[in-house]
């Protein structure tokens, strides 16, 4: 487990921000609710659950016989679209604001819950007329716009299930995940806007499709959003503006099971291979509402919510469509980087839109705070009333700033807890009512259960660090890996027989707090995004020149962690591989285009031999040691203990951009 020293430290942490009064009294999430979820714990889901509207009203809440695979809420029906756009409309909020849509070059749009309704059932017809029903899955592979959104709304809407790929994986990463889920259809757009450029994002659905790699795409819709030249492929192309023009704008909601599948999402673990977590309706979008309205104290008709998370990962799932809309919030939406076109462009954001509510990540925490405070003090921030964190253990350092500065020492700080897995919000600080330590998630959220444990299982007192367990079925969680159940219950069920093991060390301070430490697998964080080693390898051991190589996941001041290769070559490339500096450049820029940029490692080594143990194992510590230039471990368990100072002994170039 990493940090074991800084995290003793941290435990002796003695900052404590008790509520301030005047917002207790207004906040949402009451005193006695931890109580009441302790009484009945399914009642009180139960209860959260009658908060959506069911097309035809449940009877039972779990159905936990077939452990690990849960059923929530599953006699019931609805509707996850109709929950999240009609039912305000009808309610008599259509005029209210969802969706304040910030475009990187400055262009703007603004969509009334009435306009977002329309849109999405103009686009569950375009949807339905290409073949699309329920059960079909639909790659989405856009950047941060609204039709983001509206598609995933729209797939929803007829029961089917998104696949949504993140924007800035590579055409080989995408190729595979339509693959595994074997989508329909693929939407994308020309492109979009980063660092004041349009990038091309059609080009990469080109190449995933090439030469019929994927027959069951039968259609990719394309967003015109950049206006740049596009290839066309008019066998399978369809511009998005087209097909909705000619679209209706009725389109009754259906109700489907509580179970049906909602979405894929696809992620890291302990292999080679991105397992594609399942989430469905019911159980999931009661969490994602019941958490989105608690942890951030929404207060609808007052709030401007902005998460800063692109839609590609669970956080812009689950905080950006799927729990702001349920609870009819306004928020805004982001397309570009944060320091484009200047450094203060957030905080611009946040002064323009009133946002009062801000989620965000540590990474970026930390690279404000490393540009220093005159950027985001030229700002009026006054509006901010709660801020959040995701992604990744926030350092008391950063968490401090982010209340002085961001938060002008007056706003409550929630640090969640989750996983794509967990669908929703886990661990958290309930504003008004918690005490809050920096640097702590806190404590599991009412309705919720945890412990953490040690080696064989038995649960720790206060005081004490292990692994992070979730003992008892919750409404959002995934109901399996696509296509995999036994990888399902060997990665998640197998370590602690009935529990959950989330892949992560904790450790329960004094008072009771979660402090979490990080992963205990060879799952890396790089900027609160989930990467696996074992990712990484594969992608660089199928280049022509590596015969093997180990990653590490090495401690990075502003990403938390960042990806270091180990490699050897082939002994008949050596020669063609050139000197490292070269080496460096190639690999790397080979790994951005096999998995994606975020996966580039910081830095490429190249070694004569690997440490192993005599079982073969690959002892990472010692190599994470070597990438965090620090003294190397203690080596006996080494088949071979001269290669150490081997690989030591040549000093590795670094790599710059
Ligand atoms: C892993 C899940 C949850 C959405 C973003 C990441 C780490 C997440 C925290 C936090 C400490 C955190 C854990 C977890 N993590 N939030 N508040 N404090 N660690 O989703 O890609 O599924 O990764 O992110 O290690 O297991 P993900």
């Amino acid at each position: 487990m990493n940090d074991q020293g800084s995290i003793s430290n941290l435990l002796n942490e003695d900052r404590h921000f008790a509520p301030d009064p005047a917002f207790t009294v207004q906040a949402v999430a009451q005193p006695g609710i931890y109580e009441e979820a302790q009484a009945d714990r399914l009642a009180f889901w139960a209860k959260q659950a009658k908060e959506l509207h069911w097309h035809k009203p449940f009877n039972h809440v779990l159905d936990w016989n077939d452990a690990p695979f849960a059923r929530w809420f599953y006699d019931g029906q609805l509707n996850v679209a109709f929950n999240c756009l009609d039912r305000h409309v009808i309610e008599g909020r259509g005029d209210r604001v969802a969706i304040h849509f910030e475009g990187e070059p400055g262009d703007t749009r603004s969509y009334t819950y009435s306009q977002l309704t329309s849109e999405v059932k103009k686009a569950a017809n375009v949807l339905a007329s290409l073949g699309i029903g329920q059960g079909d899955r639909v790659a989405i592979y856009l950047p941060m716009i609204p039709e983001a959104a509206i598609a995933m709304l729209a797939v929803a809407r007829l029961g089917a299930v998104h696949s949504v790929v993140f924007g800035g994986f590579s055409a080989e990463a995408l190729h595979t995940r339509i693959e595994d889920a074997e989508a329909k259809l693929v939407i994308t757009a020309d492109g979009g806007f980063r660092r004041g450029a349009a990038s091309a994002l059609k080009p990469a659905v080109d190449e995933a499709l090439a030469g019929g790699k994927c027959p069951s795409v039968t259609n990719v819709l394309v967003v015109q959003r950049t206006g740049q030249e596009t290839a066309w492929n008019p066998e399978l192309d369809l511009w998005w503006h087209d097909e909705m023009a000619k679209a209706s704008q009725e389109h009754e909601a259906q109700g489907f099971d509580a179970e049906n599948p909602l979405f894929i999402l696809y992620t890291s673990g302990t292999t080679g291979k991105p397992k594609g977590i399942l989430h469905t309706s019911g159980g999931y979008l009661t969490q994602v509402a019941y958490t989105h309205k608690n942890v951030f104290d929404l207060h609808a008709d007052t709030d401007v919510y902005w998460c800063t998370a692109d839609v590609g990962w669970i956080t812009g799932h689950s905080y950006v469509v799927y729990g702001p809309l349920a609870n009819g919030a306004t928020q805004v939406i982001y397309e570009g980087t944060p320091d484009s076109p200047h450094a203060g462009r957030w905080w611009e954001i946040i002064e323009k839109y009133g946002v009062s509510i801000f989620y965000t990540a540590p990474t970026a925490i930390r690279s404000f705070m490393k540009q220093g405070r005159e950027i985001p003090d030229k700002f009026n921030l006054k509006s901010l009333r709660v801020l959040g964190s995701v992604g990744e253990p926030i350092n008391p350092e950063a968490w401090m700033w982010y209340r002085d500065v961001i938060g002008g020492g007056k706003c409550p700080i929630v640090d969640t807890w989750w996983q794509t897995e967990t669908g929703a919000i886990m661990i958290s600080p309930l504003p008004g009512l918690t005490t809050l330590t920096p640097g702590s998630a806190q404590l599991a959220l009412p309705g919720i259960n945890m412990a953490v444990v040690n080696d064989d299982g038995r649960e720790l007192e206060n005081g004490h660090g292990g692994y992070l367990v979730i003992t008892e079925p919750w409404p959002s969680m995934l109901r399996g890996i696509w296509r995999n159940p036994d990888r399902y219950k060997e990665g998640y069920w197998s370590r602690f027989p009935s529990r959950y093991f989330a892949g992560d060390g904790a450790k329960l301070d004094h008072e009771g707090n979660l402090w979490v430490l990080g992963r205990v697998d060879d799952v890396l964080n790089v900027s609160g995004h989930r990467l696996s080693t074992a990712e990484i390898e594969s992608a660089l051991v199928s280049h022509e020149w590596v015969a093997e190589a180990a990653v590490v996941g090495a401690t990075d001041e502003l990403t938390g962690q960042s990806p270091v290769a180990f490699v050897i070559l082939r002994t008949d490339q050596i020669e063609a591989a050139g000197d490292d500096k070269n080496i460096n450049t190639v690999l790397r820029n080979w790994v951005a285009k096999e998995i994606g940029p975020i996966a580039k490692p910081r830095q490429i080594m190249v070694v004569p031999e690997l440490p192993k143990t005599r079982s073969g194992k690959i002892m990472r510590r010692l190599l994470r040691d070597v990438a965090e230039q620090r003294e190397v471990g203690d080596t006996t368990t080494l088949a071979d203990v001269g290669v150490m100072s081997l690989i030591t002994s040549k000093l590795a170039t670094g790599a710059s951009d």
